[in-house]
């Protein structure tokens, strides 16, 4: 039996989760996103080419991978056909390829609405705006619309009309704002969904059928654990569990707990949105990591903040995780710097606190300072020939972290890549 592998950002999201799951993608048979929605931005680079996928697996672009999204992901069928359509119109087909859990619950275009409308009132989480948050809540309170209930008319106008009319109140009483017509939601989910119908399926039984006849099944993670809405940093978190232990819910198959887990860090830190991020750098050094590593979104094009890496949350996120090994990505962003830091602890009035704090937002680091290598790593393509400055910089993490790096990344495209 050929082992499974669930790869997850390990800090605040965009830790380059797409080029790595792009990569890993050739030795695997299926690829299965298990939670979130089109609030993920996953960047690959295919022959210099650039694809940002947000809700479409990022498997898509091998012809023997098949590709899966599972049910605890938020499915926004609007964005799922615009992503199929501009997959499409660059010469890659779905058809045949992607298999979607007709279990999903729908994000509908009015969740996006109330996300919006409650983003500008007070206390923003700094969401994306798609309507993760509002989605996820009808999932939990149990009135969301499921891909499946499209199936069966008068169920679907029943159900949808209780969220129009509960959403509805909302949006006349609370913000003030031009209700929805119930008519014009059911006739624009109607004609989504038609064009869209013939990619549901069960997921579960498509998985089981290919780990009991010995395939390997790659699970790709969405947002990163520090998002997670029970372990981040809530409640500046997104509404899913991102956490890899979250993947047999999420995918419907619970055999795939049992798969290595592979976390993804930068070398550095940054964060969209806003909420607590103790090594955020207010000075030159942060404005370099930016431009150097062009830190803006992928789906809202915001500009993210940065910090030097913290291997306090990343050793606490290889715990919820237990990550099996790591992958540090971006590290030719550090090429230019003299020196580099990383987080060892936090301190607040000089006693030091746990990432778990309640005062993690007051929180100070503890710097240790690394030389930088100085020079381009574009050439190396072997770890063990990577510049003494850089091993020391790498076998830091992995010895505080307690968890090996099989791989670090040097470059946004697919090849560069140095394998342990
Ligand atoms: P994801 O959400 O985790 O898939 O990451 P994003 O795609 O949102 O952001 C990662 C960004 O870094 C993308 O623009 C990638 O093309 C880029 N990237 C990924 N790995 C590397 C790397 O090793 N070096 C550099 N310079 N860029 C990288
Ligand atoms: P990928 O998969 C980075 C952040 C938002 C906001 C918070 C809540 O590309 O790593 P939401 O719209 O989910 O309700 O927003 O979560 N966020 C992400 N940050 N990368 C992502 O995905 C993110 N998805 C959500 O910026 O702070
Ligand atoms: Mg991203």
């Amino acid at each position: 039996m050929k082992k499974s592998l669930i790869l997850v950002g390990t800090q605040w999201g965009d830790e380059g989760k797409g080029k790595i799951v792009d990569y890993f993608s050739q030795k695997f048979d299926a690829v299965c996103r298990f939670q979130g929605g089109h609030n993920a931005g996953h960047t690959i680079y295919k022959e210099d080419e650039k694809f940002v996928l947000h809700l479409i697996p990022s498997g898509v672009f091998y012809d023997h991978a098949s590709c899966y999204i599972g049910q605890g992901v938020i499915l926004s069928l609007e964005s799922l056909l615009d992503e199929i359509e501009q997959l499409e119109s660059r010469g890659i087909s779905l058809e045949g390829k992607l298999r979607i859990s007709r279990y999903c619950s729908l994000l509908l275009p009015i969740h996006a609405k109330i996300d919006q409308l409650r983003e500008d009132n007070k206390n923003a989480i700094g969401t994306t705006r798609r309507g993760i948050g509002p989605a996820y809540e009808d999932k939990t309170a149990r009135r969301s619309i499921k891909a499946f209930d499209l199936e069966d008319n008068d169920l679907l106008e029943d159900k949808l009309k209780s969220l129009v009319d509960y959403y509805n109140f909302q949006i006349k009483n609370i913000h003030n704002a031009e209700p929805y017509d119930f008519e014009t939601v059911l006739k624009d989910l109607k004609d989504v969904y038609q064009k869209t119908a013939k990619y549901f399926g069960d997921v579960t039984d498509s998985l089981e059928d290919i780990y009991e006849n010995g395939g390997n099944i790659l699970y790709e993670g969405a947002q990163g654990t520090m998002l997670d809405v029970d372990y981040g940093t809530y409640p500046y978190v997104t509404s899913s569990n991102t956490l890899a232990t979250s993947v047999g819910i999420g995918s419907g198959f619970p055999k795939s707990i049992y798969s290595d887990v592979l976390g993804v860090a930068k070398a550095y830190t940054t964060r969209v949105g806003a909420g607590p991020f103790p090594t955020e750098l207010f000075c030159d050094d942060g404005e370099k990591i930016a431009k150097l590593g062009h830190e803006f979104g992928a789906t809202t094009g915001r500009p993210r903040r940065c910090g030097w890496l913290d291997l306090v949350a990343l050793k606490y996120s290889a715990k919820l995780n237990n990550l099996t090994s790591l992958c540090i990505t971006k590290l030719d962003v550090l090429d230019e710097f003299e020196s580099i830091k990383v987080c060892i602890g936090y301190k607040v009035d000089d006693e030091e606190i746990p990432f778990k704090s309640r005062l993690l937002h007051k929180a100070e680091p503890i710097y240790k300072e690394f030389a930088g290598w100085k020079k381009s790593l574009n050439d190396c393509t072997n770890y063990d020939s990577l510049p003494t400055e850089t091993l020391s910089f790498l076998s830091f993490i992995e010895e505080f972290v307690g968890v090996d790096i099989s791989v670090v990344s040097n470059g946004p495209n697919r090849d560069d890549l140095i394998h342990r």
